[in-house]
């Protein structure tokens, strides 16, 4: 037999057939549809929401509205993509998995670090944002802060974010307990956090105004286009659902309707809020307002509770969003050590909990460390880098295998097949140019630490590596 060429190495593929076989006796199938939904939402619905119309009104007046819009279009495009290929290959390495029965190894691995942006560090990032909601909740509520030097990393002014420690482990704990223990407290969440956008509209919708509402697109489609990359943000997230395909019941069927279930939820809460929003406050006066949602309901109601109520629904949704993204990011690592790409701790389950119970743990150490030691905000871009780069790569994927594996069984097909994943290409393509040259310098030297241990470690401990 001849001796495998370096590019055969790189580009080998793994056969669908291979990834869905050996997703059998491992998790367990604990997942129903609404959970899942739950999931996407969980995870989507987060910070963004509730101060994105801060920058976004500014940019775009009140045809903000249109600009979450061609935000939902962009997101709906990349969900779809997810969408077919997580009905095709229901493994729980979501676009790992993808790009490694499409294009081969070296990419799916260079996808699996993008994932570890999009899900360990965005986690960490988010638990930061939680310990500031927290905070001004208890001082809305009891009057009490949480000193500087607790509740802030070095380089923050502070010692230790131990709020963000907290939620990380009451994640972790929960995540161990069980894939359906957890969905439940999440779906929890999601409808607390949905409850309280709900009422904001409600609310808000008692002081529209129409005036408001005029001049209606105050900087033009640039403002509107502007304000939809900035909104973007707020959609990430569905493509967490793909991270259960095996601990899903019928997941050929229900990862599609959850992905897409959640998208439309997701949407049309969004398009209520940002329509309440600019009905009830001129759109001059978003700028720089920080609690943003909670200043148009005081002005509304006239009284100060509205504020403790967006805080603690702060609290509960992004406690879901960490949850969702740290339950992901062990499942795309639990796919990767599966396939000899990372340690085998991170494939093992627990014979009574059936989760990879070690791999949560050190996913919670990593995440807690991050989040309690390290100041995040400049690390946000590279988690947006990330994440378009998967979504460009499935988009991609779809293609690839459309044209591979034509007669292969799909639970659901991308509708308007081409032009759907070229403009989802098009469109992260366009996402991602606007992001800064720091960006794109960090984003490279992460790709060199992951080829360094490429070559070290993963190459040779690949399950496809030839026998020598
Ligand atoms: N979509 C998530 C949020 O808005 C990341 O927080």
């Amino acid at each position: 037999m001849s001796a495998p060429t370096v590019r055969s190495q790189l580009f080998r593929r793994k056969p669908v057939s291979a990834l869905t076989e050996e997703t059998d006796g491992g998790l367990a199938r604990s997942i129903g549809t609404f959970q899942l939904m739950a999931f996407g939402i969980g995870a989507t619905i987060g910070t963004g929401i509730f101060f994105v119309l801060t920058t976004a009104v500014p940019e775009a007046g009140p045809a903000v509205v249109l600009s979450f819009v061609i935000a939902a279009v962009t997101a709906g495009f990349t969900a779809l993509c997810y969408a077919e290929l997580a009905s095709t290959i229901p493994v729980s390495g979501s676009s790992y998995s993808y790009a490694y029965a499409t294009l081969g190894e070296v990419v799916a691995y260079a996808v699996g670090w993008c994932l570890v942006l999009e899900y360990a560090v965005s986690s960490a990032a988010v638990s930061v944002g939680w310990s500031e909601y927290l905070d001004q909740l208890l001082s809305d509520t009891v009057g009490w802060r949480i000193p500087e030097a607790l509740s802030a990393a070095p380089g923050a002014g502070g010692v230790v974010n131990l709020p963000a420690i907290v939620l990380v482990t009451l994640c972790a704990l929960l995540l161990v307990r069980g894939a359906s223990e957890s969905a439940t407290a999440n779906a929890v969440m999601v409808v607390v956090k949905v409850a309280v956008l709900l009422l904001f509209v409600v609310i808000a919708a008692t002081g529209f105004d129409s005036g408001n509402l005029t001049p209606f697109a105050t900087m033009g489609v640039a403002g509107v286009s502007a304000a939809a990359s900035t909104i973007f943000f707020s959609f990430i997230g569905l493509d967490a659902v793909s991270t259960a395909g095996e601990e899903v019941r019928n997941p050929r069927r229900t990862l599609p309707l959850a992905i897409l279930g959640a998208l439309v939820v997701v949407t049309v809460v969004y398009l209520l809020v940002a329509f309440a929003a600019v009905g009830a406050q001129p759109a001059a006066e978003f700028e720089g307002q920080e609690a943003g949602l909670a200043v148009i309901l005081e002005r509304v109601t006239g009284a100060s509770w509205p504020g403790v109520l967006l805080a603690a629904g702060a609290v509960v949704s992004i406690f879901s969003v960490t949850l969702v993204t740290m339950y992901g990011q062990t499942r795309i690592l639990f796919s990767m050590s599966r396939d000899g790409m990372i340690p085998s701790l991170f494939s093992r389950v627990d014979p009574r909990t059936l989760t990879p119970l070690r791999g949560t743990v050190a996913v919670a150490l990593f995440v807690g460390l991050l989040a309690g030691f390290v100041p995040l905000d400049f690390l946000i871009d590279l988690t947006s880098m990330g994440t378009l780069v998967a979504f460009s790569v499935v988009s991609v994927g779809v293609v690839v295998l459309r044209r591979t594996a034509p007669d292969l069984p799909r639970g659901f097909r991308v509708p308007g097949y081409p032009v759907v994943p070229v403009l989802s290409v098009a469109f992260c393509l366009y996402l991602i140019a606007g992001l800064s040259g720091t960006t794109f310098a960090l984003f490279a030297g992460w790709l060199a630490l992951a080829a360094l241990v490429y070559v070290t470690y993963s190459r040779t401990h690949s399950t496809l590596r030839e026998p020598r």
